[in-house]
């Protein structure tokens, strides 16, 4: 039998180089009624090696074995198929001719069908409103690995060739791809709209999108057109992404020295999507929430995602796009670069921003991911394309693009810059290793970039430095640094910085052992503060002894350090604290320092940290949870109240900033979540007047989440609130007002309520993509939340089970608790409901988090000075 025959196919991590394409000529047929579509390929390849197989990628399609058919150009000889398989495990299509092929070019051609399906991957449909009717779109997601879903190719980012393609679309339609239309021909109710050639690129970057649309343009002064495709009458919501693109185009033209690459760039909101946003080549596709921007309904929050998600996926056009990841082990490359790249584009167009102080946020996410055993290196193996999507994770995302920041830091702005560009020309229209930037930024720098860098994306962890004083020296000593506490082996070449007393005298070096000492030139000075990492540019935490500690402590209540520097000694601290290394009552004290803090990202951090350590308090023992809010309540008040001119802090100042904005929706927030009295009592008004008048002035968006959440929080057995948000819900036709909702449910405290909010996910009124906002529920919810996940089980992982979103769910749902019981509970459930290699990583590094969580419960119950000092905290007087 064939199957036996096929053997050599299977299991392999990559497609056997028999064939190289060149160039695709790919038709497609939409039926947007039917949910299907038929298709052709002629894909022109060379024929390498002595073989009678031709081998490519195709999944989820019917193949017309009768149609296979090659053409070799040396004899002008045509080959018929004897043997068609489709490997279905492998994603795998054998074809099998009669003899031996020629060697040099051909083209080989294949007819097929495939279903539009449902999963937000391959060819799909998308479901939208028109006229109040609802239709169908077809829509592209090929990346990592579902071109194959849509058409036979060599579906592997360094298989790069042309695409000629051409849509069939009733005439009414619109129809994008990556090029500009070259042709349309209308045959009565059809047409046939033919793309221009692309230049040479990767089968994940190929794109089409049929649906009806409006847009608005612009065209960058090089000449390229660039337009924002949106729901038909939305087409205004499109002018703030518009704007930042064709800017943003400009920003990277100059940074990479090199211009966009080809002649238009389409950017479209899409209503299903199960990422936030696609840079396909020439046709980016966004979720609603990641492109459009209302004047009247959106929050500065939104803005900012917007304009990141934006410049994220044009930072691909050239780095991804351009120049290629040779394999998925680089993923890194594309989505650390592009990451890191977004916020130099970002501070370029919007410095009031202060967004590489945000930037401290990917750093926190990159070290708590990493802090677990269950972490992964940057770099991996990856041996099946069921593999890919788990790296779509932060350590690709946000310890890459830490990583990258801190080499930047270490090499400088201006070297690092050059190389890059250098880089770019390099590598363009072709696929690049890890290594290979790497000699690039050796060369240009003369440093030895291979040596550091290979400890931080070859092995996985980070290490945690350890700092103290002895004979008037300074003891750098690291290890690797895992949240639970536990000690791990990886070691690293760590760039060191300091500043001692003042910002002006920086020392550095490299600490490339386990432990170093260095002399201070001036001994005296180590009675003032020292602080470590300036402006956290390296990828570690730090430990510092208790007289550092204190020093620091007081440098930032006399206002003595930079905002990241500040951010870097409360993120460490927390950190720590959550490993067992600092008591939780030191953490605290340490928090108290922050009550005058004026920046939004360092006060955006104490709000999440404080939000962390209010849980596990309230798992350690409930009796301290009301004063540890009241302490919280009160240190948040001093900036809710510098809000005030004569009112309450809620309405907007005129002309305030994009970050006091930020600041205000979070601040409320919490002090919703914290049940503080004026808030929830000031927010059920607000909301009243907003259900009579939508466009209340009560209601700013930037506000709109903290009121919604204070609603579900006062919301018992009445359920009336909840009712009224769901109307608001089902009124709206503003995603992002929907996620906003949605984002609020859970805050409740009844689980009755819990369960029929979780419940509601699951009807047909929320999109498949947006469910996993619904997700994170109030502390009094987790247990209800984790009884709905083992019931519904089978019904999400078939739903779900087909991407990333499934991740969400187990981790949103698992993470929260504390306890071995749980632990044990989650492990059989999972053991005994067949084993899912999608999740396999995710729910190991949920039951991980448990088990950290745990451990941190137990270590604060044997903390004996805790009550009194949250006691002195909760009734400081200031
Ligand atoms: N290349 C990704 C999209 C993607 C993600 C494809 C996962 C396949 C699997 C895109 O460039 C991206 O990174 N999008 C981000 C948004 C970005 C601003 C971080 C996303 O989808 O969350
Ligand atoms: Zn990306």
């Amino acid at each position: 039998m064939a199957d036996i025959n096929y053997k050599q196919f299977r299991c392999q991590p990559r497609l056997p180089k028999f064939a190289i394409p060149k160039s695709y000529d790919l038709k497609l047929t939409p039926d947007l009624t039917a949910c299907k579509f038929s298709g052709t390929v002629d894909i022109r390849l060379d024929i390498v090696a002595d073989t009678k197989f031709i081998v490519l990628n195709s999944a989820d399609l019917q193949i017309d074995s009768k149609s296979v058919r090659y053409q070799s150009q040396n004899g002008s000889r045509g080959f018929e198929a004897v043997n068609v398989e489709l490997l279905v495990e492998d994603e795998v299509l054998v074809l099998e001719f009669a003899e031996n092929l020629p060697h040099g070019a051909g083209a080989l051609f294949v007819r097929f069908d495939g279903t539009l399906n449902d999963q937000m991957k391959g060819f799909y449909r998308s479901i939208y409103e028109h006229n109040g009717e609802k239709k169908n779109m077809a829509v592209t997601q090929f990346e990592p690995a579902d071109a194959r879903r849509c058409f036979p190719c060599w579906d592997e980012p360094a298989c790069k060739a042309t695409f000629k393609i051409a849509l069939e679309v009733p005439s009414d339609l619109v129809a994008l791809s990556n090029m500009p239309v070259a042709e349309e021909k209308v045959n009565g109710n059809l047409k046939t709209v033919s793309y221009q050639e692309s230049p040479i690129m990767s089968t994940y970057l190929v794109a089409a999108v049929v649906g009806l649309f409006d847009y608005v343009e612009d065209s960058t002064p090089d000449g390229v057109k660039v337009r924002v495709y949106t729901q038909v009458g939305k087409a205004n919501q499109g002018k703030f992404a518009l704007d930042v693109a064709v800017k943003t185009l400009g920003l990277y033209k100059d940074y990479f020295a090199t211009p966009y690459t080809l002649p238009k760039l389409d950017m479209i909101a899409i209503p299903d999507f199960a990422a936030g946003a696609m840079e396909n080549y020439g046709l980016v596709t966004y979720r609603e929430t990641a492109l459009l921007y209302d004047e009247k309904h959106s929050a500065a929050a939104n803005k900012q995602r917007v304009a990141t998600v934006v410049a994220h996926e044009l930072a691909h056009q050239w780095f991804g796009n351009l120049v290629t990841m040779e394999w998925w082990t680089h993923l890194w490359l594309n989505e650390g670069f592009a990451t890191w790249v977004s916020y130099l584009a970002a501070d370029g167009l919007f410095p009031e921003w202060k967004i590489w102080t945000q930037f401290l946020d990917e750093s926190t996410e990159g070290l708590r991911l990493d802090g677990l055993s269950e972490s992964h290196p940057i770099e991996g193996d990856i041996n099946h394309a069921s593999e890919i999507d788990e790296i779509f994770d932060a350590i690709s995302y946000r310890k890459g693009a830490s990583v990258i920041r801190m080499l930047q830091s270490y090499l400088g702005a201006e070297v690092f810059q050059r190389a890059l560009a250098k880089y770019i020309k390099k590598y363009a229209c072709s696929n690049a290793k890890t290594e290979d930037l790497w000699a690039v930024l050796e060369e240009e720098s003369k440093e030895p970039v291979n040596k550091l860098m290979h400890s931080w994306t070859k092995q996985k962890g980070y290490p945690v430095v350890s700092v103290s004083v002895k004979d008037s020296k300074l003891v750098f000593e690291q290890k690797q640094f895992l949240s639970s506490g536990l000690s791990g082996d990886g070691q690293w070449v760590v760039p060191i910085t300091l500043s001692i007393g003042s910002y002006e005298a920086k020392k550095s070096f490299l600490l490339d052992k386990r432990s170093q000492t260095i002399d201070i030139d001036e001994p005296s000075s180590l009675a003032s503060w020292i602080k470590i990492n300036i402006d956290q540019a390296g990828f570690y935490r730090v430990k510092y002894d208790d007289n550092l500690s204190v020093n620091l402590r007081h440098a930032i209540e006399n206002k003595r350090l930079s905002a990241m520097d500040r951010y870097g000694i409360l993120d460490d601290s927390f950190a720590l604290s959550m490993a067992g290394q600092l008591p939780v009552s030191s953490l605290l004290t340490l928090m108290s320092a922050y009550r005058e803090e004026p920046e939004y990202t360092v006060l955006s951090n104490l709000i999440s940290v404080s939000a962390k350590v209010a849980r596990v308090v309230a798992d350690a023992d409930i009796t301290l949870v009301d004063n540890v809010k009241l302490f919280f309540i009160n240190l948040f008040q001093y900036s809710a109240e510098s809000y005030d001119d004569d009112d309450d802090g809620y309405d907007p100042k005129h002309g305030e900033s994009h970050l006091d904005a930020l600041l205000r929706g979070e601040l409320f927030t919490t002090l919703a979540v914290l049940g503080h009295e004026e808030t929830l009592n000031e927010a059920s008004k607000r909301f009243q007047a907003f259900l009579e008048d939508r466009n209340t002035h009560l209601l700013p968006p930037d506000i709109r989440r903290a009121v919604y959440v204070a609603v579900m929080k006062v919301t018992s057995s009445d359920r009336s609130g909840f009712d009224k948000l769901l109307k608001v819900y089902r009124e709206t036709d503003l995603s992002q007002e929907k996620t906003r909702i949605l984002g609020a449910l859970g805050s409740c405290c009844d689980p009755d309520i819990i369960l029929e909010v979780l419940n509601f996910l699951l009807t047909p009124e929320v999109r498949s993509q947006d469910v996993v906002f619904g997700l994170n529920v109030s502390r009094e919810g987790r247990e209800v939340a984790w009884n709905w996940l083992k019931k519904n089980w089978e019904h999400i992982s078939n739903t779900w089970g087909r991407g990333f979103l499934l991740t969400r769910f187990v981790s949103a749902i698992v993470s929260p608790f504390s306890s071995h019981e749980k632990v044990k509970e989650v492990e059989e459930f999972f053991a005994s409901h067949g084993k899912q290699p999608s999740i396999a990583r995710t729910l190991k590094q949920s039951i991980e988090r448990v088990q950290i969580n745990t451990k941190w419960v137990e270590s604060i119950r044997n903390e004996k000075n805790l009550k009194d000092c949250v006691q002195e905290l909760a009734f400081r007087k200031y």
